[in-house]
């Protein structure tokens, strides 16, 4: 009695899983394409027996989601945010103000709630805001990438347990994952991207040489 009610339980949360998934299916590229939406397991890496060479690996893969558009519209090179899976600038123009919250008046929370706001494609979180300047991602190397998240003087003053924690708690990095309708989440998962920066750690944190 009581299995078949986890079992009709679990079989509903499959359904209703489904059914949220169904607007990106056919968005879903097939072959070569989907390798850019997925990532590897950190035991894929295993074979590499040089370390640094396995670090960097393993950064590379996670680069996969640093350099997506869901992270990258909120890490860009200017003080304007970008929108869309084609990273157009931000309209209306905002810039990112003296705290990331926007300037006076045009706050990015009068428009961006605490939630998405799916209804009209509003993207929302409690802290949305723009990255500081020193962290901005957009058409740097990953190579670039790996050394400016390693310093602290540029990273908001936090060592690499940190880093961790923040790419894997933080609100707004896992609204990446869950960034409502018409956008495309971030590749694989939250928790495969910390599993592949905590092996980077764990083999040296070794950054891309170029
Ligand atoms: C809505 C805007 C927004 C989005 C989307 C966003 N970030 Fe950020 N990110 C920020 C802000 C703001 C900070 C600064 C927070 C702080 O220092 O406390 C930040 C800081 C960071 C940091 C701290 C270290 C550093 O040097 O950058 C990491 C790591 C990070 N983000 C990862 C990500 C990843 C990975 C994604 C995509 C899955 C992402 N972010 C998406 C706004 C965003
Ligand atoms: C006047 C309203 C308004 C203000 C103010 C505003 N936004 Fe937006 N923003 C929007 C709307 C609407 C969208 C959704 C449009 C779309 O993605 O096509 C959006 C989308 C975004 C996206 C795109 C997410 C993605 O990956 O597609 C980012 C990033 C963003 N806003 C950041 C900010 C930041 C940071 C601020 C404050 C500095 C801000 N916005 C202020 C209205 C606003």
């Amino acid at each position: 009695m009581r299995m078949s009610f986890i079992a009709a339980g679990s079989a509903a949360m499959v359904l209703a899983a489904g059914a949220m998934w169904q607007p990106s299916l056919g968005q879903r590229p097939t072959g070569a394409g989907a390798d850019a939406k997925t990532l590897r397991s950190v035991e894929s890496f295993a074979s590499i027996a040089d370390t640094q060479a396995r670090s960097i690996a393993l950064f590379e893969e996670a680069g996969k989601v640093l350099q997506h558009p869901r992270c990258v519209n909120c890490h860009p090179v200017e003080d304007r945010p970008r929108q869309s899976d084609t990273r157009h600038l931000h309209q209306p123009l905002v810039v990112r103000g003296k705290d990331g919250h926007g300037a006076p008046g045009m706050a990015c929370a009068t428009c961006h709630g605490p939630a998405n706001f799916d209804a009209a494609g509003v993207p929302g979180d409690p802290h949305w805001a723009l990255a500081p300047a020193s962290m901005t991602w957009e058409g740097k190397s990953l190579a670039e990438i790996c050394t400016q998240l390693k310093d602290q003087r540029r990273n908001g003053g936090r060592d690499l347990t940190a880093i961790l924690k923040h790419a894997t708690e933080d609100s707004l990095v896992k609204w990446g994952w869950n960034p409502g309708p018409g956008r495309e989440p971030a590749p694989g998962t939250n928790a495969e991207f910390g599993a592949l920066l905590a092996a980077w750690i764990g083999t040296g944190a070794h950054c891309p040489l170029r």
